[in-house]
């Protein structure tokens, strides 16, 4: 019998997301995804809490309502500011078998495998950063045994955003928050990459990190944790279709959009425009 279309949403303020929707397929190609990227109000990182969360909850419910029963906010500040309040209050308003995950505890629990000094780094959009949703998660699953210092980077999603990658500027803001990052503690030998637009600046980020840090980079993580997350939830798993099929979707304009994210992903795509 043919499996009713029920795809898995991936939502972002923009193209951030598909750094984690590149991982994610890498390890489930056989599934259906949609991917939505609110590319036209981007950024959420300076948003208010009210606001992300109004936004946030309209792309949950516009993924829903195309058949999806499992969405990944595949964006700090959305997991940061609106996923608590979606699955406590607005959860209960749709199918019982609806689901939205967020990127900031499985990112988390990974600590311990690689910090040494207990000193970790997080480097976010303000918004995340000023939620202190990353130190109250590790606090919630570990206790107080690492020390959590944060560093908002308000200009790194604009450089991602505006295809500044190589620009000097890019040079200029990355070296100077993970310089203030390592000058707040320098015991840190392990930092978050707290922003899924983050990785887009890989090659800069490199350039000025010490060797002797580890940063760790949220798509593989992600990915390994929702494989995981459906093996625990086979109920889950059987709604989840699998076709091997990907739809983009942007609230910009599809000509703004395909180039870069194809950029990003790695290979062609065809995007359709929504308003939401
Ligand atoms: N990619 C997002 C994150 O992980 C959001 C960036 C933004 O829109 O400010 O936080």
């Amino acid at each position: 019998m043919e499996q009713k279309y029920q795809p898995i949403g991936i939502f972002d303020s923009g193209y951030g997301g598909l750094t984690i929707l590149k991982s994610i397929r890498e390890q489930m190609p056989q599934y259906d995804f949609i991917y939505l990227g609110d590319n036209a109000r981007t950024p959420y990182g300076t948003r208010s809490f009210d606001v992300v969360y109004e936004y946030t909850l309209q792309g949950v419910s516009t993924l829903f309502s195309m058949g999806c029963n499992l969405v990944i906010l595949a964006c700090n500040t959305a997991s940061a500011k609106a996923l608590r309040t979606i699955q406590q209050k607005d959860l209960p308003g749709f199918d019982s078998c609806r689901r939205v995950l967020g990127v900031i505890r499985p990112s988390v629990e990974q600590l311990p495998k690689y910090t040494k000094t207990g000193h970790i780094g997080v480097l976010g959009t303000t918004g995340t950063v000023l939620s202190e949703s990353y130190p109250l998660e590790i606090a919630k699953i570990m206790g107080n045994h690492l020390v959590v210092t944060q560093e908002a980077c308000p200009m790194w999603v604009p450089l991602v955003e505006n295809d500044e990658m190589s620009n000097p500027a890019a040079d200029y803001f990355v070296r100077k928050n993970i310089e203030n990052l390592l000058t707040k503690d320098p015991q840190i030998d392990t930092i978050i990459l707290g922003c899924t637009h983050y990785p887009l600046l890989r090659s800069t980020i490199d350039k000025f990190l010490p060797q002797h840090v580890k940063l760790l980079e949220q798509g593989p993580i992600v990915a390994e944790s929702l494989v995981d997350y459906l093996v625990r939830h086979p109920v889950m798993d059987q709604v989840c279709s699998r076709g091997g099929s990907i739809r983009f979707l942007t609230t910009e304009s599809t000509e703004n959009f395909e180039p870069r994210a194809t950029l990003f992903l790695g290979a062609a795509l065809t995007a359709e425009k929504i308003q939401l």
